[in-house]
Parts: C-alpha cells; sequence; structure tokens
C-alpha cells in the first residue's frame, strides 16, 4: 500500500526539521524519513549546480528508502533544483520558498526584510517570485552570512549569533521593516534571539505551516494520505554527528530514531 509509505524530507542539515515539526503536527499518522545532509552543509554558498547534485542525492536516497512524496524542506534546494527534480523524478515533489507574498500583502510601512542564503536570493525562481508581489514596496534582501554554519554547530545562543544577527538586522531597521520573512528553514530556531535584537512591532514570519498544509493537500490529491491511526516510524538520518539534531529534536526523543549514516 502506498499510503502507508513514509514521507520523505531533506535539507542540507538541521533546519528543515523546523518544517518536520509542522508536518508531524498537523500529520501525525504519516510515517517520515529526514535526511541531514549536514555534511555538505551549508548550500547557501554553493554553485547552482552543486546544489542541483546534492538535491538529485538526497531525493535517490529518499526514494531508494521507499518514499511516497518527497518535501524539499530546504529554500536554497528548492529555489535552484525543484524544476529539475519534477522533471526528473514521478512522485509528488515539495518545495519551500521564503513567505514573501504574505509580507508584502500586510506591511503597512512598504518595507520588507528578507533573510536568506546567496543561493535563495541569487535564484531566478525568488527573483520571479519577489517581482510578482513587491513591485510597489521595498524589499532589503539580507544574505544570512555565517548563521547557518553556527545553528548546525547547534550554538543559537551563542555571542557570536547575537553579532551577526545585529549586523544581518541592522540594514532593515534602518529601512523601517515591519516583516522579517525567514528564507532558510534553519532560521526559525532563531526566532526567540532575533526577538531579543529587534523592535516588538516587527513580524517575524517563516514558511513551515504553509509547506505543512501543502503537504496534506497533495497527499489528498494523490490519494496517498495514510489513514490508518498506528503509531508512525519518525526515522532521522544524518551523515555527520547527530548531536545538534538529537537537541533540537529532544523534545521528540521518546518517539523518534536519530542515526548517523551514509547518504
Ligand atoms: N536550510 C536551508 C535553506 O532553507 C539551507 C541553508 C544552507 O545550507 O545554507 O535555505
Amino acid at each position: 500500500m502506498k499510503q502507508a509509505q513514509p514521507i520523505g524530507i531533506f535539507d542540507s542539515g538541521v533546519g528543515g526539521t523546523s518544517i518536520w515539526k509542522e508536518i508531524h503536527a498537523l500529520l501525525p499518522n504519516e510515517h517520515t524519513i529526514y535526511l541531514a545532509d549536514s555534511k555538505n552543509a551549508p548550500y547557501g554558498q554553493k554553485s547552482a549546480n552543486e546544489i542541483r547534485t546534492l538535491s538529485i542525492k538526497n531525493t535517490e536516497a529518499l526514494i531508494a528508502l521507499g518514499c511516497k512524496m518527497i518535501v524539499v524542506a530546504c529554500n536554497t534546494a528548492t529555489t535552484n533544483a525543484i524544476d529539475l527534480l519534477r522533471k526528473n523524478y514521478d512522485l509528488p515533489i515539495i518545495g519551500i520558498e521564503p513567505a514573501i507574498k504574505p509580507a508584502a500583502l500586510q506591511t503597512q510601512s512598504k518595507s520588507i526584510g528578507i533573510l536568506a542564503t546567496k543561493g535563495t536570493l541569487s535564484s531566478a525562481l525568488f527573483h520571479q517570485t519577489s517581482h510578482a508581489f513587491t513591485k510597489d514596496i521595498s524589499v532589503i534582501e539580507i544574505v544570512g552570512e555565517g548563521l547557518v554554519p553556527l545553528i548546525e554547530a547547534g550554538q543559537l545562543d551563542s555571542p557570536e549569533m547575537y553579532s551577526l544577527l545585529q549586523k544581518h538586522t541592522a540594514p532593515m531597521l534602518a529601512a523601517n521593516v515591519d516583516y522579517i520573512v525567514l528564507g532558510c528553514s534553519h532560521y526559525p530556531y532563531i526566532i526567540p534571539q532575533l526577538k531579543k535584537i529587534v523592535p516588538p512591532h516587527i513580524k517575524i514570519i517563516d514558511s513551515g505551516e504553509a509547506v505543512a498544509r501543502q503537504t496534506r493537500k497533495l497527499l489528498k490529491s494523490h490519494n496517498l494520505s495514510n489513514e490508518e491511526t498506528n503509531v508512525p516510524k519518525l526515522q532521522f538520518f544524518t551523515n555527520a554527528s547527530k548531536d545538534t539534531l538529537q537537541f533540537l529534536l529532544r523534545a521528540y526523543a521518546e518517539i523518534i530514531s536519530v542515526e548517523e549514516k551514509d547518504f
């Protein structure tokens, strides 16, 4: 039964677990397999070709593990590789893109900030989306340089994190943004730190819930939902140390398995 097969999720590392949490909350019956390609993180500074090659590797590993659907829980991989993946593989593939549209529709100051990787901000898909929704507002695009390696190392609350966040948000504050869009699946983990730095009227948004809703929609439309009320198998694999993955998923320790494995 295809319905009983797992949903496959991948990211350049631990960040996509922020998306996994939303998917698991909305679809608690679904089995999931998560691949953290931490050995190759960060993807953000790599060329589009390298990002495509890594995305193909991860997708094929998830297909080999029997997944019925793929969630690319990485903005950088989505914006650079999703068209290619959809062309190459015959299963539903969901991606994640920065939530520009809701920010652009709701901004009062007509100024929004986007924090994402270089790979995302320089992609054609990002430009297309941004252009479509932000014609009459100013968009401050900032590369979150240095943030992903600190998150991968589990250094969320370090002095380095605060000084990087201060540096990255300064141009946004100077431009009077009232929304900051987190365009990288790693960044939801540093929302508490960001909130200590930016004024409270600034709204910080990400795409996790929207991806989970889209996953549910596609499962239904492809008749792939797992309707059985069972105990889901929730597997996490990393090709580097499992320490940070376990730390970020500590609230789920009783119900998940986390393993180091090459892929
Ligand atoms: N988590 C990824 C994203 O959403 C990629 C971060 C990176 O590896 O640079 O863009």
